[in-house]
């Protein structure tokens, strides 16, 4: 595909991500290369990895709309539907199970009242049990976007919750 047909008219993303995009996909010796960051940027921007994004992508790259949902079905950070503003992953792997891992995601789900990979009416938090985060030393251990919060009790998590509450100006 030649430079000039990097750029996509009528573009869904903000003038910046469109630039920071046309140039991504000269910057590989394959364009698909620059699937990944391009899906993850443009999960940042627009909240999901919607079917707007990958018809998009797909377009910018030249693959197919299905190449895209193949990748995205692979990867766990990717999404296709929004998650609140935080999104809360509980880990019931081994050893967060071992320390209390199914009993801190059933206190979530309580305590959000909500069930899993869904979100609070107030779009404030998003839930989700997930297999191991890395923080087995310290478990049980919950990821709340990129923070880590570990050594948990039912207690502790409430506190985060009321945290994060706070930073959403809900409390
Ligand atoms: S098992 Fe939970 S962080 Fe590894």
């Amino acid at each position: 595909m030649s430079p000039e047909m990097n750029s996509v008219p009528n573009t869904i993303f903000s003038p910046e991500l469109a630039a920071r995009f046309d140039k991504l996909v000269t910057l590989y010796p394959a364009r698909r290369s620059a699937l990944i960051p391009m899906l993850l940027y443009a999960q940042d921007e627009v909240g999901a990895v919607n079917d707007a994004v990958i018809a998009e992508i797909a377009q910018r790259i030249g693959i197919t709309e299905l190449d895209v949902r193949n990748v995205i079905s692979y990867y766990s950070l990717l999404h296709t539907k929004p998650h609140g503003k935080f999104h809360v992953q509980v880990c019931t792997n081994i050893s967060c199970m071992l320390r209390g891992g199914n009993e801190m995601l059933a206190h979530c789900k309580e305590k959000l009242g909500i069930g899993n990979k869904e979100t609070t009416p107030d779009g404030i938090f998003s839930l989700e049990e997930v297999e191991c985060i890395g923080a087995c030393c310290w478990a049980p251990a919950v990821q709340v976007n990129y923070d880590f919060h570990d050594n948990l009790t039912t207690e502790k998590m409430d506190a985060v919750f009321e945290n994060y509450r706070q930073k959403a100006g809900k409390s």
